[in-house]
């Protein structure tokens, strides 16, 4: 189902988006859960979606990662079942994520799924990612505290907690309510009637994450073997320091590195189209020909992007799940960028194009792209 989102955009940027939390009551009207918590208990089965149980019993914090093989002894009070990227597995969860697609697709990171029974929650914690948290089937209290510097510490090894903070929002969330939590926020939900949320994430990358990926780049495409140099070396009387000038020499070196733009659109490119999740890539490939995909566009049939796939535009330049896509219609590769289905409007004169063809039928043989019967 197509889910309408009630939301301001200019509106909510301006106000609250990276600035401040905010309860948006009845964001979704007549609000109807995707999955249903058989459905989600039947994915934290599978190995490769991320899942774990978090519980609360007596004070003592649990936390256990999935797979799991049964639900049983869990009782009925205190835990709550999560799940990541549940877009990517199923299909009408992953209808909820395209409201939220008025936001550069580049910042989205995926969608996670509660199921909390009641007393059931992760207790209270800070993200590092703007979050909107979707009320689905029953009721939870939210808090959230102001961004304040607070103690963090593990009740659990796998769990990291704040320590008590005054809420500046204290709600109890009904169906269709998104509350939505820029990062640093601490926040809490506690649970009074059996409920699903749906929190979908965006998340800005680290300087530590960048820096680190661009260092690997680096080694793979045999970058900045160039050594230090100083052939305008003079005799000095502290031979034991650095100075100044050749810091700020050694620090040229490294900008100058991240200064190519091509490298960095490419490593960029790459970095940011990777998946921080499995994608459900149809094993057996299909086998279609050129001359099959360009006749089902014409006849109008459209092409539906694997969900959670990353397709993204940097610069001049075409990536999709970590690879540069060398094209020959760079219009038709924009729209694979900027819409998750597309047909014969938005690929337009490239259709009549074999090399394009070929490149789009590699494209839905490696299970990126699907017609959707
Ligand atoms: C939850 O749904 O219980 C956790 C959501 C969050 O706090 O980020
Ligand atoms: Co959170």
């Amino acid at each position: 189902m197509a889910y309408q989102l009630n939301l301001n955009w200019p509106e909510f940027l301006e106000k609250y988006w990276q600035k401040q939390p905010v309860v948006l009551k009845h964001a979704f009207v007549d609000f109807v859960d995707p999955i249903t918590p058989d459905e989600l208990a039947g994915l934290a089965m599978e190995p490769e979606v991320d899942s774990r149980i978090v519980s609360h019993v007596n004070g003592q914090w649990q936390a256990w990662n999935g797979p799991f093989e049964q639900f049983d002894n869990l009782g009925e009070t205190n835990w709550s079942l999560l799940a990541q990227a549940v877009n990517h597995w199923h299909a009408p969860a992953a209808e909820l994520v395209k409201p939220f697609q008025v936001l550069p697709q580049w910042r989205f990171d995926d969608l996670m799924i509660s199921f909390s029974v009641p007393g059931g929650g992760v207790g209270p914690h800070i993200d590092q990612y703007d979050v909107f948290i979707i009320q689905g089937m029953g009721s939870r209290r939210w808090r959230v505290g102001d961004k304040l510097p607070m103690r963090q510490f593990c009740p659990h090894p796998a769990l990291l907690h704040v320590d008590p903070f005054t809420p500046i929002i204290d709600e109890d969330l009904e169906p269709g309510d998104i509350l939505y939590i820029p990062p640093g926020f601490p926040h809490d939900g506690f649970t009074h009637e059996t409920a699903m949320n749906y929190s979908i994430g965006f998340r800005g990358p680290n300087g530590r994450d960048l820096i680190s990926s661009f260092a690997d780049y680096a080694l793979e495409n045999d970058l900045g073997g160039e050594h230090y140099s100083d052939p305008d070396l003079t005799c000095r009387e502290h031979t034991g320091r650095v100075e100044a000038y050749e810091l700020e020499r050694l620090r040229g070196m490294m900008i100058s590195m991240i200064n190519d733009p091509e490298h960095f659109e490419k490593w960029f490119g790459s970095f940011i189209t990777t998946p921080r999740h499995e994608l459900d890539i149809a094993p057996e490939a299909d086998d279609y020909t050129a001359q099959e995909i360009v006749d089902a566009l014409k006849e109008g049939q459209v092409l539906t992007r694997l969900s959670g796939l990353r397709v993204l535009r940097v610069g001049d330049r075409f990536f999709i799940n970590s690879e540069c896509l060398e094209t020959v219609d760079a219009q038709a590769a924009d729209a694979l960028c900027r819409y998750t289905v597309i047909g014969q409007q938005e690929l337009g004169s490239a259709l009549d194009n074999p090399a394009f063809a070929g490149e789009l039928t590699a494209l839905v043989n490696q299970g990126y792209w699907y017609f959707d019967e």
